[in-house]
């Protein structure tokens, strides 16, 4: 079979289209025929190695396909699987512990990393879902308890993540504030955002302006800011950012949260739960929280893709789309 591989760390040059051995599912495994598979920013760090990435493999990449989001067809099942057969349509997320591979026209995994697709969901729709919409649905509602006529903010609202994060913290009912460059700004209206920033001319933290919620998929200013723009109650949610951002949030924001009333802490991220993938299905069906799909590639340009996401001009969600001669 194709698929794209990673044997070190590098710019998405170093990713090869190669003709690999197919692989056979164990006895506890699935066979998936990979139709579609959605680029998060995580796919690119875990490319380019960086600190987050390297806690799996310090000096090269532990896994050599990468891609984690997936839509696809069981193709095969070992004997132990009881969950799914050969022809059902799957949606899931591969990445850790799952063992990633999406990027490749077949990939063997746990059948707990997967549900069954929506019907009424394309392949390319449904691989957009099972990180993006599953973080910031997890986040916003266990982790950020988020408020009707809350004033929430997302920061990196215009990318994968905060497409969805915007739509759902809507649904909920919260005052939402996008942060985005100035290119992203109408799109993140057209989804529901009350207030838009163009994070190049105004620092979100500086405007004197107070948040009930925050949700920053791109942190990387000091805790002191972050909590400086929290109401008194407030809350601030680290999804993606520095490592510096991440270690003061770990170790003062637990102090912080503890002896004061703003709160300051990590995303929530259970991934493949099957009653949150259900419910983002029937939001679907229902219009109410919808993919942003900007781009479509075809599997020999995955490193295309990923310096297309990298390069930070992707509104929403770009989709690798698997052609495979037989379309079952
Ligand atoms: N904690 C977890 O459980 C977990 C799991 C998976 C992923 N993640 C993390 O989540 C993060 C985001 O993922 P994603 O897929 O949504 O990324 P994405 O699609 O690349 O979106 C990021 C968005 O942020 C914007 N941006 C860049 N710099 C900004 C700034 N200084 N202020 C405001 N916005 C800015 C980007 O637009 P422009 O570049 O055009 O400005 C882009 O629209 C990644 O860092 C990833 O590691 C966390």
């Amino acid at each position: 079979m194709k698929a794209i591989v990673c044997t070190k760390y590098g710019p998405p040059d170093v990713l090869q289209l190669k003709e690999v051995e197919k692989p056979t599912p164990k006895d506890d495994e699935v066979l998936v025929k990979v139709r579609a598979a959605s680029l998060n920013a995580a796919d690119f760090e875990i490319v380019r190695g960086t600190w987050s990435a390297r806690f799996g493999g310090p000096l090269r990449p532990m896994y050599k396909i990468p891609g984690s989001d997936i839509a696809g067809r069981v193709d095969a099942v070992g004997r132990n699987v009881k969950q799914f057969q050969p022809g059902d349509e799957i949606w899931g997320d591969l990445s850790f512990p799952y063992g990633y591979g999406t990027f490749a026209e077949y990939v063997c995994v746990s059948e707990n990393a997967l549900a069954l697709k929506p019907a009424s969901m394309t392949f390319e729709e449904a691989s957009t879902y099972p990180q993006a919409a599953i973080i910031s649905l997890q986040t916003l509602r266990d982790k950020g308890q988020i408020q009707p006529g809350q004033k929430v903010l997302i920061n990196g609202a215009g990318g994968g993540m905060g497409t969805f994060a915007v739509q759902i913290a809507k649904l909920y009912g919260a005052e939402v504030t996008g942060v985005d460059s100035e290119m992203k700004l109408d799109m993140l209206r057209s989804i529901g955002a009350d207030h838009v920033i163009d994070y190049t001319q105004e620092d979100y933290t500086k405007s004197g302006q107070r948040y009930d919620l925050i949700v920053d998929v791109v942190a990387y200013r000091s805790i002191f800011d972050y909590r400086r723009a929290l109401s008194p109650e407030g809350n601030f949610l680290i999804v993606g950012g520095s490592l510096a951002t991440f270690l003061q949030v770990v170790l003062l924001g637990t102090l912080i949260s503890r002896i004061g009333s703003k709160k300051l802490g990590l995303n929530k991220y259970e991934p493949n739960n099957r009653e949150d993938l259900a419910m983002l299905a029937e939001l679907f069906k229902a219009g109410k929280v919808v993919p942003v799909i900007d781009r479509r590639y075809p599997l020999s340009e995955v490193p295309e893709a990923l310096r297309y996401l990298e390069e930070g001009h992707a509104l929403g969600k770009v989709v690798i789309t698997v052609e495979h001669n037989n379309k079952t």
